[in-house]
């Protein structure tokens, strides 16, 4: 039976495609999802080395760095001066979170032309991480979407706890959707729906979004899964079953989150890579020179670690705090 189509029913003509896609835009969050929880510092020099070798790779879309408060992400303050350091490179999309209007004048400042704003489906989770109700980001977002826009800069927003929320639990599909549709309306041009502390299963990600893309364009949709459960590879299958066909990952999984202890990263994009050569799904990404990627920023933070343990003594004694890491 045909349903007219209006406002309150899904718009059949996007909805969710059974066909799974034969190529993937890979998202490389690790220099920003990943090194922002990371909390020895890692010099500019050699960040720049890692997301060189990541282009090198064949991963045309790099989230290098934040222009948020230094002070929430120490790790990410030399945002302006790496963003800088990148030489122009074709095909290779660089961008930036911005979390308000200071942010994006750094972010102009660096000349980058890509940002992501950030927000989630559960208020307790945006009131920690950035200090603000959804409903309040949604309005400070605004006028960050807007300029972005007007200055050309292409715009993704960010939906985090989009399943699970370290303080409510099971996120409902509804708030979801209304974050999503939002974003759309104030002009974000790709939505990343992320598993931020890793709980969902395949079911729960056909589930919620079966029902999104019912409303929402496919090509327009990207997921964020983080690895805690060892299942982002199968909310990676559950989600190409639905035509979805951007994801995000990060180099060597790297990546946490400082809420769910013993969490392990984000999805690994060396892990994501050779699983979707092995279904047939070309990446344009060279799993070789991304090992080599990988192993560096490992070995890099292997390094660090060892640092961050002395310190980590210092800072039981009391001798040293840091910051809260933040996550995404
Ligand atoms: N870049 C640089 N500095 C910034 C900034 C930005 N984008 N936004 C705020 N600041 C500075 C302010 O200038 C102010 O500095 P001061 O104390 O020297 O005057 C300080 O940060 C506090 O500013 P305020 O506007 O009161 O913000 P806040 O303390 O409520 O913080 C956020 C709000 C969102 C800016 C901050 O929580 C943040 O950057 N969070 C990052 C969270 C994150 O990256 N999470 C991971 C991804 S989800
Ligand atoms: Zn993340």
């Amino acid at each position: 039976m045909d349903t007219p189509v209006n406002a309150a029913e899904p718009d059949k003509t996007v909805k969710a495609n059974t066909v799974k896609p034969k190529t993937v835009k890979i998202v490389e969050v690790g220099p920003r999802d990943g090194l922002q929880n990371e909390k020895a510092l890692i010099d500019t020099s050699t960040k720049r080395q890692f997301i060189e070798k990541l282009a090198d790779a064949g991963l045309k879309f790099i989230e290098v760095t934040s222009f948020v408060s230094p002070k929430a992400v120490p790790q990410l303050a030399d945002a302006l001066e790496l963003v800088r350091s990148l030489p122009p490179r074709e095909g290779v999309h660089y961008s930036a979170l911005v979390p308000n209007l200071k942010g994006l004048e750094r972010a102009l400042e660096s000349g980058i032309r890509e940002i992501a704003v950030f927000t989630a489906a559960s208020n307790s989770f945006t009131q920690n991480n950035i200090n603000m109700t959804i409903e309040e980001s949604l309005a400070a977002f605004s006028p960050v979407v807007d300029r972005a826009r007007r200055e050309g800069l292409f715009v993704r927003g960010y939906i985090s706890t989009a399943f699970y929320c370290p303080f409510e639990g099971k996120i409902e599909k509804e708030p979801v959707l209304a974050v999503c549709q939002r974003l759309l309306e104030m002009g974000v041009q790709e939505l990343s729906i992320g598993d931020t502390i890793g709980q969902a299963v395949p079911d729960d990600v056909r589930a919620t979004m079966a029902h999104l893309l019912q409303f929402l364009p496919v090509s327009q949709v990207a997921m964020h899964f983080h690895d805690t459960n060892g299942l982002a590879i199968e909310n990676v299958m559950a989600s190409l079953d639905l035509g979805i066909s951007i994801f995000d990952s990060s180099a060597g999984g790297l990546g946490g989150c400082p809420y769910a202890p013993g969490a392990s990263g984000n999805l690994s994009t060396d892990a994501l890579v050779h699983f979707l050569h092995g279904q047939g799904i070309q990446t344009g990404v060279d799993e070789i020179k991304l090992a080599e990627a990988s192993g560096l920023i490992r070995q890099v933070i292997q390094q660090t670690d060892g640092l961050v343990e002395d310190i980590g003594n210092l800072e039981y004694l009391g001798q040293v705090t840091y910051p809260p890491a933040s996550t995404l």
